[in-house]
C-alpha cells in the first residue's frame, strides 16, 4: 500500500454538445446516439455524478447504477429514491468527494444539465465533450467557454453505429492554469 496521501478528485464535466451549443430539448437529449451513451457510460462507472433535477427527470427518476448518484435541488421537499440529494452547489461537492473518498474514484462526473454545467462550470478542471455534428433546435444550451482557458488534450472519432444519427467525437478538454 503506498503511504502518499490521496490525490483530490477532480472535477470533469461530461457532456454532449451539437455544432450551435445545443445540449437539450423538452427535457431529453435531442437526438439519438448510442454509441456516445455507451462512452457515457464507461467514463462515469463507479464515479460520483452529479446531476440537476431535471436531469434525474429524464433519467426517469432511476439512478444510474454502479455510480453514486448526486441531485441536486432547490426544494427541500424533493426525494430522490436511489439518490442522495442536495440543496447547494459546495454540499453537492462535498458529497460528491465524500463518495468519491469511498468508492477510490480520482473523478467527480457533474452529468448536466444546462443549468448545473453553468453552475459548476468554475469548478471544472476536464471536460469530456463529444462534439455532435448536428444543429438541432433546443432550448438547453452549453454555456460558452473562456476563450484561452482550455486546451485540447485528446480527439477521438466516436465509431458510427447504426443506432447514431450523427457522427461525432470525443475530445477531452484541461484547464489550463497559469
Ligand atoms: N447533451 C448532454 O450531454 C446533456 C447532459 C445532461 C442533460 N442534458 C439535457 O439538458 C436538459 C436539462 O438541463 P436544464 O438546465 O434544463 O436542467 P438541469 O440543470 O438538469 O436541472 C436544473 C434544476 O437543477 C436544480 N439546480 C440547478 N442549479 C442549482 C443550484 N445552483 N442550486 C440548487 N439547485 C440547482 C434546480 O432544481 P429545482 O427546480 O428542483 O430547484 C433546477 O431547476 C435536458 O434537455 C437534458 O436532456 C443534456
Amino acid at each position: 500500500m503506498s503511504d502518499k496521501p490521496a490525490r483530490p478528485p477532480v472535477v470533469a464535466f461530461i457532456v454532449a454538445v451539437a455544432r450551435n451549443g445545443v445540449i437539450g430539448r423538452d427535457g431529453d437529449l435531442p437526438w439519438r446516439l448510442s454509441s456516445d451513451l455507451k462512452l457515457f457510460r464507461r467514463l462515469t462507472m463507479g464515479k460520483p455524478i452529479l446531476m440537476g433535477r431535471k436531469t434525474w427527470a429524464g433519467l426517469k427518476k432511476k439512478p444510474l447504477d454502479g455510480r453514486d448518484n448526486i441531485v441536486l435541488t432547490r426544494d427541500r421537499t424533493f426525494r430522490a429514491e436511489g439518490a442522495i440529494v442536495v440543496h447547494t452547489l459546495d454540499e453537492a461537492l462535498g458529497e460528491c468527494r465524500k463518495a468519491a473518498a469511498r468508492s477510490g474514484a480520482d473523478e467527480i462526473m457533474v452529468i448536466g444539465g444546462a443549468e448545473v454545467y453553468r453552475a459548476a462550470l468554475s469548478h471544472a478542471e476536464r471536460i469530456y465533450w463529444t462534439e455532435v455534428d448536428a444543429s438541432p433546435e433546443g432550448d438547453a444550451l452549453f454555456p460558452p467557454l473562456d476563450a484561452g482557458a482550455w486546451r485540447e488534450i485528446a480527439v477521438e472519432e466516436i465509431e458510427r453505429g447504426p443506432k447514431d444519427e450523427h457522427p461525432a467525437r470525443l475530445r477531452i478538454l484541461e484547464r489550463v492554469r497559469a
